[in-house]
C-alpha cells in the first residue's frame, strides 16, 4: 500500500492484533480498537507520571519565537501534557501570561491546572480559530497523525504556528506501542508541506540542537494561512 495512504486511512486492525506499519521514513502502530489505543495511552501515563519530558528551557526558546513571530499571545495550546508544565512554562514566558492550555488523553488531566481531559485527535469546536500557537512533543503518541495535525491547524488563528518538536525519539525506529508514530526529520517536513500547505505555509525548522545540549531538537513550524 502507498505509504501516505496508511497515514490517511482508518487505522484499526481487523484481526484483534496490534501491528506494526513500515512506511517510506516513518512506522506507525496500528490497533484493534480506540479502547486498546486508549488503555495503552492511560498505562503509560501513569506508570510515568513523575517523568518530565520537554524542560523548561526548550519552552523558553519556543516561546521566544512564537512570541518573535505571532506577536502578542493571548491563548495557546499544548498537545499531550501529562503533569501540565509545559503550558504553565509557555504562560511565564509569554508577556502578559496568557492563557495557555494542555490536553490530555489520561483522567490523570484532573490533578492537573489547565489541563483538559482530551483526546488531540478531535478538533475541539470551542477552539477553533482561537489559537495563536500549538505546540507538542507527543505527536509521536497519534495513531491517526494527520487527523491530530489537522485538528491542531483547525484551532489556530490566520497567522498563528503549529511547533512540533522532533528529538532523537521522534525518529522511526522509535516508534513502539505507546509511542505509536515515528518519522525521519525531512520526510515529516514534506508530508507536512504535502498534506497542510494549502492550509498552514512551512516556515523553516528551528535549529535548537547547539542553543540547547539539555534537548536537542529541531522544530518544525507551520504557519496558517
Ligand atoms: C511522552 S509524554 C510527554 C508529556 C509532556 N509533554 C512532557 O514533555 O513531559 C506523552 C503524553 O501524551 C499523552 N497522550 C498520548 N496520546 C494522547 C492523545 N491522543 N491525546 C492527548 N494526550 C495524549 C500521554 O498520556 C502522555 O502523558
Amino acid at each position: 500500500m502507498s505509504t501516505d495512504k496508511v497515514l490517511s486511512s482508518p487505522s484499526f486492525t481487523m484481526d484483534g492484533q496490534i501491528r506494526k506499519l513500515n512506511g517510506d521514513g516513518f512506522n506507525l502502530y496500528q490497533y484493534p480498537d480506540y479502547e486498546t489505543y486508549k488503555e495503552i495511552q492511560q498505562e503509560g501515563n501513569r506508570r510515568k507520571i513523575d517523568w518530565q519530558f520537554v524542560p523548561q528551557s526548550h519552552i523558553a526558546l519556543c516561546a521566544k519565537f512564537v512570541e518573535d513571530t505571532v506577536g502578542p499571545v493571548r491563548f495557546g495550546l499544548c498537545h499531550g501534557t501529562r503533569s501540565g508544565a509545559e503550558q504553565s512554562w509557555f504562560s511565564e514566558a509569554l508577556s502578559g501570561k496568557p492563557e495557555v492550555l494542555g490536553t490530555e488523553i489520561s483522567d490523570t488531566a484532573k490533578d492537573f491546572p489547565n489541563t483538559v481531559q482530551w483526546d488531540f485527535h478531535d478538533a475541539n469546536p470551542d477552539w477553533k480559530g482561537k489559537a495563536d500557537f500549538v505546540y507538542s512533543n507527543s505527536w509521536d503518541h497519534a495513531f491517526e497523525p494527520l487527523r491530530a495535525f489537522s485538528s491542531w491547524l483547525e484551532s489556530l488563528r490566520p497567522g498563528g504556528v503549529m511547533l512540533l518538536d522532533h528529538t532523537a525519539g521522534h525518529v522511526a525506529r522509535k516508534a513502539n506501542q505507546l509511542d505509536s508514530f515515528g518519522i525521519k526529520r525531512g520526510r515529516f517536513q514534506r508530508l507536512l508541506r504535502t498534506e497542510f500547505g494549502a492550509t498552514a505555509e512551512p516556515m523553516d525548522p528551528l535549529d535548537f540542537t547547539t542553543a540547547n545540549p539539555d534537548y536537542p531538537a529541531h522544530v518544525l513550524v507551520m504557519r496558517k494561512r
